[in-house]
């Protein structure tokens, strides 16, 4: 079975004291579950190397919501893969539709992010989903199709063991509307069809593809125990200790019933 992998993506929240308070909380309840799922925060990167210092003494990693593709140089603004492990993290968001809809990356840009990224040693939650026009239009399977011939396009197996799919249907995002299990496990069984082809049964049986959309304490369980659901990538539910544990808390459960 593959392991559990709850991640939460703060977007652009917190400040540095709540960020720390958060991290210091997530970590505890991490630690009190034991080693049974894997879990990350994924803060803004004003507040990295700050909650990594409150993650210290327990597993939960640090990843951060964007890298550039270039090494270190004359790139105002952006970050380098070598900086975010050098503060620590261990993964990074890309893809994520907010990136695609308000920045317009595309995605040969996020390809490139990728390939960078995972020639270090930076592992990548690779976000793909459709909008409400393309599932009405039932268009999901061809627009999951191109981001992932995309977004991995000429990466080859050997990297795969970095990387985590995150299926986010943009319909869920930040609007309480959740997949359906079904929706969601039909939607991760295709993917995991589509590594086939690409990568062959062996690979694509240990990719973990996580779910992301409006998960909360009280969805998280059923969403979880879907067979190809191997994880929840979430945001809003993210930002409470309040909300995360129990999204923590119903991981586990499933971990352990196996
Ligand atoms: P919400 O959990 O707020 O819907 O956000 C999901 C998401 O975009 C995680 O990356």
């Amino acid at each position: 079975m593959r392991r559990l992998f709850v991640a939460g993506n703060w977007k652009m929240n917190t400040n540095l004291a709540s960020g720390k308070e958060l991290a210091k909380a997530v970590a505890a309840e991490a630690t009190r579950l034991g080693d049974v799922i894997d879990v990350a925060v994924c803060p803004p990167f004003p507040y990295l190397a700050s909650v990594k210092t409150e993650l210290q003494g327990s597993k939960v990693k640090l990843g951060a919501q964007n890298v550039w593709f270039a090494a270190p140089g004359a790139f105002t603004g952006e970050t380098a893969v070598e900086m975010l492990t050098d503060v620590g993290c261990s993964w990074v968001i890309l893809g994520h539709s907010e990136r695609r809809q308000i920045l317009g990356e595309k995605d040969e840009l996020i390809n490139k992010k990728i390939a960078a990224a995972t020639s270090e040693d930076l592992g990548v939650i690779f976000c793909i989903g459709e909008l409400l026009e393309d599932r009405q239009a039932a268009r999901t399977e061809a627009v999951l199709e191109t981001q992932l011939a995309g977004g991995l396009a000429n990466l080859d197996a050997a990297v795969m063991g970095q990387i985590v799919i995150a299926y986010e249907p943009v319909w869920a995002i930040g609007t309480g509307v959740t997949a359906s299990p079904e929706q969601a496990e039909g939607a991760h069984a295709f993917i995991r069809g589509w590594l086939t082809k690409q990568y062959g049964a062996k690979v694509a049986d240990g990719v973990r593809i996580l779910y992301g959309g409006s998960v909360k304490a009280d969805n998280a369980e059923i969403l979880l125990s879907q067979p190809n659901v191997d994880g929840a990538l979430v945001g809003g539910a993210s930002l409470t200790a309040a909300q995360f544990g129990p999204i923590l808390q119903a991981a586990a459960k499933c971990a352990a019933a196996g």
